[in-house]
C-alpha cells in the first residue's frame, strides 16, 4: 500500500468508525433487499479464532418483526426472562458503574426522563423492545459451547456488522435488552441451536429525533492502554 493509499484509507477508518453511533429512533423504511445481502456478505468478513465463525445470523423483518416485537412485550410484561449468558451488575467495576452511570443520565436527561424516576426508565426500556421504530432486527447468535471466546468472535462480528451497516449509510442500535428474552426469539423464529447474544435493531435514522444525539465520549487513551517498549 503506498502512502497516500493510507492516508486515504485512514481519513475513511476516521470517518467510519467515528460516524457509527447508537440510534434510537428510526423512520419506518425498509433497507433494500440487494443493501441488506452486501452489508451482510462484508460483515462475514469479520475474523474469528481459527476461522471458525462460530455465528449464527437471524434477520427479521415485515411480519415476522411485527409479531416477535408483540411477542417480547408479553414476555416482558410478563417477566418471562431467559437468558443465555448470564449477567449481573457485579460483573462492573466502580469506573465502569461511573461511565455507565454518566451515560444514563446523558440519555434519559434528553428523553426528558428524571434521575430517579425509575417508571419512565422501566417503560422507556419495554418500549424499546419494539425495536426503536426499526423495520429489522439481525439476532446473533453464538453457535458451539458458547463460551467466552467463541462469544468474544461474535462480538468481533458485531462490530464488523456494525461498520459494514454505517458505510451503506445503514444505522442501528445494539440491544442487549433483547437477550434477555433468548426463548421468545428462538420460539419465534423456530430455531433451537445457538445462545443469543445480542439483538441488532436497523434501518434509517429519524434525524429529527434529539435522541439520536446523545454524546457518548470515550475514556482517554491513557485510561484504557498502555504502550510498552
Ligand atoms: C453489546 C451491546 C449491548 C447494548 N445494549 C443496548 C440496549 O439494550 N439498549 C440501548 O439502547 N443501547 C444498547 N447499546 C448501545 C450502547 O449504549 C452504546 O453503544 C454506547 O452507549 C456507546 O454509544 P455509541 O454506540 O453511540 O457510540 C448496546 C451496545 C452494545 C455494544
Amino acid at each position: 500500500m503506498t502512502w497516500s493509499d493510507t492516508t486515504e484509507l485512514s481519513a475513511h477508518a476516521e470517518k467510519l468508525i467515528r460516524g457509527r453511533h447508537a440510534t434510537r429512533a428510526f423512520r419506518p423504511e425498509a433497507v433494500p433487499e440487494e443493501t441488506l445481502r452486501a452489508i451482510f456478505a462484508l460483515a462475514g468478513a469479520a475474523p474469528s479464532n481459527s476461522n471458525a465463525q462460530p455465528w449464527q445470523v437471524e434477520v427479521v423483518s415485515g411480519a415476522m418483526r411485527e409479531r416477535l416485537a408483540g411477542s417480547l412485550q408479553t414476555a416482558h410484561a410478563h417477566k418471562r426472562v431467559s437468558v443465555d449468558f448470564p449477567y449481573s451488575e457485579e460483573m462492573y467495576t466502580e469506573q465502569h458503574q461511573a461511565r455507565r452511570a454518566a451515560f444514563g443520565a446523558e440519555l434519559y436527561g434528553t428523553l426528558g426522563i428524571g434521575q430517579d424516576d425509575h417508571a419512565a426508565r422501566a417503560a422507556y426500556d419495554a418500549e424499546s423492545l419494539g425495536f426503536y421504530g426499526a423495520p429489522h432486527v439481525a439476532f446473533l447468535f453464538v453457535t458451539g459451547e458458547g463460551g467466552a471466546r467463541l462469544a468474544a468472535d461474535v462480538g468481533a462480528y458485531m462490530q464488523t456488522l456494525l461498520l459494514a451497516m454505517t458505510a451503506y449509510g445503514v444505522d442501528s442500535c445494539p440491544q442487549g435488552l433483547l437477550s434477555f428474552y433468548a426463548d421468545t426469539v428462538r420460539d419465534e423464529l423456530g430455531i433451537s441451536e445457538g445462545k443469543l447474544l445480542v439483538g441488532i435493531s436497523f434501518g434509517y435514522a429519524d434525524e429529527a429525533a434529539p435522541v439520536n444525539r446523545v454524546a457518548t465520549p470515550r475514556a482517554a487513551l491513557t485510561e484504557t492502554t498502555a504502550f510498552h517498549r
